[in-house]
């Protein structure tokens, strides 16, 4: 799906799919030197991990594996529950493994804060968090996030993965959702 093909439903294209593209390649070359010789589990969370850990996956020039994990925070609204739920766990065992969390993006960081402490009881190697997009004023926790695609303003986005209410995710860019559509 385009932007194009649902204009009225958007406000913003904060990023396009060309600008998605080339950074994560950015982030792709960075991650192969950091990485060097080492055996990496990427872990997508799902769904709206989904596109990132496609593209990241396949600009990576080394061996990786891939484990999804499903967590909910969030209901069909807008704003995060700060409750986080297991809904699907990883199948891989995480001792001594060098985990490359893959995200959507960041906004309060409750999500993450949670996933890291959880993954780290797990006795992993190390663990670091990939995100494409981050959004700096809606932080309620710090989270170290050594790869990050773009900051983005404190608004509600769709697209490339990101949902409202299950839509949009095919969306190739990153857009604001236009306020008639959720209010
Ligand atoms: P958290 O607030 O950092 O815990 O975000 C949890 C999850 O909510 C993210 O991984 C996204 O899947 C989702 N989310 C956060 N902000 C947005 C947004 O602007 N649009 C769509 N989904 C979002
Ligand atoms: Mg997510």
């Amino acid at each position: 799906m385009e932007s194009s093909d649902i204009r009225d439903e958007l406000t913003d294209i904060l990023v396009t799919e060309k600008e998605i593209q080339d950074k994560l390649r950015e982030l792709a070359a960075r991650i192969d030197e950091d990485y060097a010789g080492k055996d990496v589990l990427l872990v997508g969370v799902l769904k709206g991990a989904v596109m990132v850990m496609a593209d990241l996956a396949r600009s990576l020039c080394g061996h990786v594996q891939m484990d999804w994990m499903a967590v909910s925070s969030y209901g069909a609204g807008t704003k995060s529950s700060g409750v986080v739920q297991i809904r699907k766990d990883l199948d891989s065992d995480l001792t001594n493994r060098h985990v490359l969390i893959v995200e959507d993006i960041i906004d309060s960081g409750l999500t993450l804060s949670w996933l890291l402490e959880n993954f780290e009881s797990r006795g992993a190697a190390s663990i670091e968090v990939c995100a494409l997009l981050r959004k700096p004023d809606a932080a309620k926790v710090q989270i170290d996030c050594k790869y990050v695609g773009f900051d983005i303003p404190n608004e509600f986005v769709v697209g490339y993965g990101l949902d409202f209410a299950e839509r949009y995710r095919n969306l190739r860019d990153v857009a604001v959702l236009a306020p008639h559509v959720y209010s």
